[in-house]
C-alpha cells in the first residue's frame, strides 16, 4: 500500500468542499501522509468486498400496459395483475395481527418506556387478549360489531393506541384517529362529521377539551370517553354534567373481561379507518380506507423488498411518526404481520434521540425534516478542515459503492467516520423509509452513504394508503420517487395550461389499484373531484417518467404546495395580499417542500418606488434603488405588516425578498397571455436569486 497523499488529493472530486482542499494544502506533511495511509488502507478494505447484485433490473423499473392510456405498472410483476395480498391468510389488518400472533405468540410485541428507564414490553398474546377485552366492552356498551360503527382514538402513539385499534378490528368496527395538529375547530368538525359516540383519549387535558366542547353544545355525539393515563375524579363529575360517561382504560378492559365475546372479524372490503386530512381551505376530508386498501399497500412493500428485507421477529420499529397518518400505520402493519416488535417514543421529540439509543431499532420510517436535521448535524460536527476532508472522502467512497448497488455499513469508512452517526441511531438500523414530502437528492444520498442501511424513498398520499411508488432495492440513486408499487398502476394525464403532456411523459399523476380509497366520508362532491368513475385517483401532482421507468415529481397542478413542515401554501392568495404594498408592482412568492419558509421576488413600481424611497430618505435611480439593501428591508417590513393585517399565518409570510427591476411580461415569457404568472418558468428564471435568499437564511 503506497499511495502518495498528493495523488490522493488530486484524484478526489471535491466540488462543494473546495475550501477543504485549500486547508489540506496547508496541513503539516506528516499528518497528511498519515491520513493518506489510512485512506489508502480504507480504499483497499472498502473494495475487497464483492458487489451485491441489485435484486431487480434497475434499468427499467416500470412497464407500460397495453391499451391502457399509457399507464405503467411495476416491472416486478409478471403480468398486469396487481397485488392485493402477499400472504393467503392476511387480507385484513386484523388478519395481519393474527399472523404475527401465530408466529410470535409469547414474543414481545409493543413496548414503551418511562423517562430514563429501559423499554417494557407486552407480548403478542397479551395484546390480543387486551384487545378482545376492549372490543367486548364496546359490545357491552351497546356498540355494533359492524363496519358502520365508528370509534375515535385521540392519542399520541403508544401501545394502548394499537391495542384499542385492534379491539375495534376484532369486532369489525372502524377507527377514526384524531390528532392535535388538526386544530381544535377541526377536531370538533371531525367528531360531528363521523358522529363519534366513543373516544379513546390518552390524557385528561385532551378529555377536558372534548368535555368543554360538549358542554358548549359544539359536540353532540360523544357519550363515552375512555382515558389511558391516570386522571382526577372531578373529571368523571364534569363528564356527568354533560352526559358523558368516563372510564379508565383499565376499568373498560375489566368490563370487557367480565363480558367476553367471540371475535367478529372484518372482511377485506370493510372499512378499517377513516383518515381525516386537512387541506389548504375548507374542512378536513375523511378518506375512507378499507382493510383491502391497507393490506394491498403493505403487501406491495413486502413484495418489493422480499428478497432483501424479510422483516422477522428480531426486527424492532421505533414508532414516532403519527399513527393517525397512513404512512406509519402501513409500516406498523408490516411489522405486526411478521411478528416484529414496535417500540414507542415517549411522546416528546426532545427525548426521541434517547429513546432511539435505548431501543436500538432496526426499522425507522422518517420524514425529510428529520433527515435535514440529521444531515445538518453531521455536517456541522465536521467542524475542522481535517474532519470535513475525511467525512467528504468517506462520503465519496461510499457514494461510489451506492452507485454499484452496494449498501453496507461494515467498510472501514464506516468504522473510521460514520460509526458515531450510526451509533446515534442505536447501531442496528437496517431499513429506513422516507415519504410524506420530497427529500433533496443531496441529503438522501449523503445519509444513505453515512447510515449504510437499506434506505427507500416513497411517494403517495393518504388516499392511496400512503404508498404509490417506492425506490427499488439496489437502485440507490436519488432525485426520483421510484417505480409504481405492484399494488397500483400510475398514469400521467395532460395538463395543457401548464404545458405538460402525457405523450411527452409528463402530466398529472393518477393512481389506480386496490390501495386507492373509496371516497371521502359523507362528501360526494370532494369524492368526485378526487376519484373518477374508473377509479383513478387524481393527485394534483405533476410527474415525469424517467428513462429507467421511475417517476419524478416536478410540480403541483393547482398552485398549491407543501412546505417542509407540512403546511400547505397557496401562493396566489399571499401575492394578492402583498400586492397592496405601495412600492410593489408585481411579486412572485416561492417556496417548496424542501424549505420551511417562503421567499419572494418583488418587482417595484418604477413610478412609485423613488417617491416612496424619498420619504424614507433614500435617493437614487430606479436601478440603484433596486440594489439598495436598506430599502429592500423596508419593503419586506411593509409586506410583513400587510400580511399580519390580512391574517396571514406566520408560515405564509415571506422571510426574505429580492428586488428585480424588470417587469414580468408576456413577451419575456414569464406571464401567460391571460397575464397569469407562469410559475415553473418564474422559478427557473429566478433560481439563483431564490437559492441566494435561502442560503442567507
Ligand atoms: C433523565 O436523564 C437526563 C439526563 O441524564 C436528565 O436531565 C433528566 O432530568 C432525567 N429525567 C428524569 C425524569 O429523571
Ligand atoms: C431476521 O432477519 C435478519 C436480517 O435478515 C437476520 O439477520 C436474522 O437472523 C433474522 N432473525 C430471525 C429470528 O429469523
Amino acid at each position: 500500500m503506497n499511495l502518495d497523499s498528493q495523488d490522493l488529493l488530486n484524484n478526489l472530486k471535491l466540488p462543494e468542499f473546495d475550501y477543504v482542499r485549500q486547508y489540506v494544502h496547508n496541513f503539516p506533511v506528516n499528518t497528511l501522509l498519515g491520513i493518506g495511509a489510512a485512506a489508502a488502507f480504507a480504499l483497499w478494505y472498502a473494495t475487497r468486498y464483492k458487489a451485491l447484485k441489485p435484486a431487480f433490473d434497475v434499468t427499467m423499473q416500470s412497464i407500460e400496459i397495453e391499451n391502457g392510456d399509457r399507464a405503467r405498472r411495476s416491472a416486478i410483476l409478471s403480468d398486469n395483475e396487481l397485488i392485493i395480498y402477499y400472504y393467503d391468510d392476511v387480507k385484513t389488518v386484523y388478519d395481519a395481527f393474527q399472523r404475527g400472533l401465530k408466529i410470535s405468540r409469547d414474543s414481545p410485541c409493543l413496548g414503551a418506556r418511562k423517562p430514563n428507564k429501559s423499554y417494557e414490553w407486552i407480548t403478542y398474546k397479551q395484546v390480543a387478549d387486551r384487545a378482545q377485552c376492549i372490543g367486548s366492552a364496546l359490545l357491552q356498551q351497546g356498540f355494533k360489531p359492524a363496519p358502520t360503527q365508528f370509534i375515535g382514538i385521540f392519542a399520541q402513539n403508544r401501545p394502548e393506541w394499537v391495542i384499542a385499534e385492534l379491539g375495534c378490528y376484532t369486532y369489525s368496527m372502524v377507527t377514526v384517529p384524531l390528532y392535535d395538529t388538526l386544530g381544535a375547530d377541526a377536531i370538533v368538525y371531525v367528531i360531528n362529521k363521523a358522529s363519534l359516540p366513543l373516544i379513546f383519549c390518552d390524557t385528561s387535558e385532551k378529555v377536558k377539551i372534548l368535555l368543554m366542547s360538549s358542554e358548549k353544545g359544539a359536540i353532540k355525539t360523544i357519550k363515552t370517553i375512555v382515558i389511558m393515563d391516570p386522571f382526577d375524579l372531578d373529571l368523571v363529575e364534569q363528564g356527568k354534567n354533560c352526559g358523558v360517561t368516563i372510564f379508565s382504560l383499565k376499568e373498560f378492559e375489566d368490563l370487557g373481561k367480565a363480558n367476553l365475546q367471540d371475535p367478529v372479524p372484518p372482511r377485506s372490503e370493510d372499512l378499517s379507518v377513516i383518515c381525516f386530512t386537512s387541506g389548504t381551505t375548507g374542512d378536513p376530508k375523511g378518506a375512507m380506507m378499507t382493510h383491502k386498501n391497507v393490506i394491498s399497500d403493505c403487501s406491495a412493500f413486502v413484495k418489493v423488498t422480499e428478497k432483501v428485507v424479510n422483516l422477522n421477529k428480531s426486527d424492532v420499529l421505533i414508532s414516532f411518526l403519527p399513527l393517525a397518518h397512513m404512512f406509519e400505520r402501513v409500516v406498523e402493519c408490516a411489522m405486526l404481520t411478521n411478528g416484529a416488535r414496535i417500540g414507542f417514543f415517549q411522546g416528546d421529540i426532545k427525548t426521541l434521540p434517547d429513546d432511539i439509543k435505548t431501543l436500538k431499532p432496526t426499522v425507522m420510517p422518517v420524514v425529510p425534516r428529520l433527515l435535514n436535521r440529521m444531515y445538518d448535524k453531521i455536517i456541522s460536527q465536521a467542524n475542522t478542515g481535517l474532519k470535513k476532508w475525511l467525512v467528504n472522502l468517506a462520503f465519496r467512497k461510499k457514494e461510489a459503492e451506492l452507485k454499484s448497488g452496494i449498501m453496507r455499513r461494515n467498510s472501514l469508512w464506516d468504522k473510521l467516520v460514520f460509526h458515531k452517526v450510526q451509533g446515534n441511531l442505536g447501531g442496528k438500523v437496517r431499513l429506513m423509509i422516507t415519504g410524506a414530502a420530497p427529500v433533496s437528492a443531496n441529503v438522501l444520498t449523503f445519509l444513505r452513504a453515512a447510515l449504510g442501511c437499506q434506505f427507500y424513498e416513497g411517494y403517495g398520499q393518504t388516499e392511496s394508503s400512503a404508498g404509490s411508488t417506492l425506490t427499488l432495492p439496489g437502485d440507490w440513486s436519488a432525485g426520483h420517487v421510484g417505480a409504481p408499487l405492484p399494488c397500483n398502476l400510475i398514469k400521467l394525464i395532460d395538463v395543457a395550461d401548464m404545458n405538460y403532456f402525457a405523450a411527452e411523459g409528463e402530466g398529472e399523476v393518477c393512481i389506480k389499484g386496490p390501495n386507492v380509497f373509496s371516497g371521502y366520508l359523507k362528501d360526494p362532491e370532494k369524492t368526485t373531484e378526487a376519484l373518477d368513475k374508473d377509479g383513478w385517483l387524481y393527485t394534483g401532482d405533476i410527474g415525469k417518467w424517467l428513462p429507467n421507468g421511475c417517476l419524478k415529481i416536478i410540480d403541483r397542478k393547482k398552485h398549491i404546495f407543501k412546505l417542509a413542515q407540512g403546511e400547505y401554501i397557496a401562493p396566489e392568495k399571499i401575492e394578492n395580499v402583498y400586492l397592496r404594498s405601495e412600492p410593489v408592482a408585481q411579486i412572485f412568492v416561492h417556496g417548496d417542500s424542501l424549505q420551511a419558509s417562503l421567499v419572494g421576488i418583488v418587482i417595484p413600481d418604477p413610478e412609485v418606488l423613488p417617491i416612496w424611497a424619498k420619504k424614507k430618505k433614500i435617493i437614487g435611480t430606479f436601478e440603484e434603488l433596486c440594489k439598495n439593501t436598506e430599502l429592500k428591508n423596508l419593503i419586506l417590513e411593509d409586506l410583513q405588516k400587510l400580511g399580519i393585517e390580512s391574517g396571514l399565518k406566520t408560515f405564509e409570510q415571506v422571510k426574505g425578498i429580492a428586488l428585480h427591476p424588470e417587469m414580468l411580461t408576456v413577451q419575456n415569457g414569464l406571464l401567460t397571455p391571460t397575464m397569469k404568472a407562469k410559475r415553473p418558468e418564474l422559478r427557473k428564471f429566478f433560481q439563483s436569486q431564490i437559492n441566494e435568499l435561502y442560503t442567507k437564511m
